[in-house]
């Protein structure tokens, strides 16, 4: 059995921090009000000029160091995202050429906030299949350029950034002792479009759109879906939540992370938690809250961490990894 192990991590986030109060003063809300229901306090918002492919080079150069790898040990680079440099070609490919890779496929994926969940899953099989040996797996993001900076109930919800990990195809031996993916589950419902979407787009509208959300509807169905999808994850393995060390959940909002860790029956220290730094930064959420939970000594080898994210489609999945 192969498995895709984790070698290294990495992450980068703009310089710029806008906080509440700042954002307080451009539209009609307060610190109070965002933080009480969502835990944001504040967010990185990328400069004019930097791209999503700038912050996913940055996360993977440091991915590729803590991993003690180079950029000619990669064939393969799948890269999450929703705010794409260009419609095409794949922002994966700009990193691509930036890191110097030459050998290999790079490519993007789209399932926004669940982006880098699919990512995971699609290096994983393409490991497990022979089709690459080594991969970097990156969440980026520019969402601060699709925001309607007049719509208070989003545009305080975002921010932008970038993560990655290092996957290597290695021989197991078998559960529970092996490192690495030990199982993904996805799902998507397209019935669920107009809850969450992008108002443009290059063939509907040639524009880019602006981000719309009923923001209620979202709330309930992340986490009925996140209950769901944790569940299916661990019976895949045969493991149960209290194997769990570490529950990294996409960082939407403090009150869904906050229930679905409840629903596992995980105390508070066990649940990685980000959005009240870096806000929503979609498929970049996960692999920022990984890194930090990493360098700051939390998440060590050998222990369990399960990976949890929703986003627009709706889109939603889970990753169990054995670090
Ligand atoms: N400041 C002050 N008041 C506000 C703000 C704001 N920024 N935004 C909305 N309000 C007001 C509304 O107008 C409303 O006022 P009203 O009662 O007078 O009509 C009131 O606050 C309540 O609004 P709700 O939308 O009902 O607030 P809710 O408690 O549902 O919180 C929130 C909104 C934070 C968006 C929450 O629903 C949420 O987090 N949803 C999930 C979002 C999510 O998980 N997204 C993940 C996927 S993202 C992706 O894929 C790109």
């Amino acid at each position: 059995m192969i498995r895709s192990v984790v070698h290294g991590c990495g992450a980068y986030l703009p310089q710029r921090v806008v906080t509440n109060d700042e954002l307080a003063r451009k539209v009609d809300t307060s610190d109070e009000w965002i933080r009480q229901r969502t835990g944001i306090r504040q967010r990185h918002i990328a400069a004019e000029g930097e791209f999503t492919s700038h912050l996913a080079l940055k996360a993977s150069e440091r991915a590729l160091a803590h991993a003690g790898l180079k950029a000619s040990d990669l064939d393969l680079i799948v890269l999450a995202t929703a705010t794409p440099d260009e419609t095409f070609p794949a922002t994966a490919t700009r990193v691509q050429s930036a890191l110097g890779m030459t050998n290999g496929a790079a490519f993007d994926i789209q399932a926004v906030c669940a982006g880098f969940v699919y990512g995971i899953s699609i290096a994983d099989s393409m490991l497990k299949n022979g089709l690459a040996s080594t991969a970097l797996v990156i969440g980026a993001e520019t969402f601060s350029r699709i925001l309607d900076w007049t719509d208070r109930a989003t545009c305080v919800l975002f921010g932008d950034g970038a993560g990655a990990v290092v996957l290597k195809a290695e021989e197991g031996k078998g559960l529970p002792a092996d490192r690495g993916v030990l199982a993904n589950a996805l799902h998507s419902d397209g019935r669920q479009h107009d809850i969450l979407y992008v108002d443009g787009g290059p063939s509907s509208t040639r524009t880019t759109g602006l981000l719309r959300m009923e923001g209620k509807e979202v709330f309930k169905h992340a986490v009925v879906n996140m209950t769901a999808v944790v569940a299916e994850v661990l019976e895949k393995t045969g493991l149960g939540p209290g194997d769990l060390d570490w529950l990294v959940p996409h960082q939407a909002n403090k009150r869904i992370i906050d229930g679905t860790g409840r629903k596992l029956g995980l105390s508070s220290d066990q649940v990685v938690v980000t959005v009240d730094k870096h806000a929503n930064t979609s498929a970049a959420s996960i692999p920022l809250a990984l890194d930090t939970a990493v360098k700051d000594g939390r998440i060590k080898k050998g222990n369990l961490v399960l990976l949890e994210g929703i986003g627009g489609g709706l889109a939603w999945g889970a990753s169990l990894i054995r670090w």
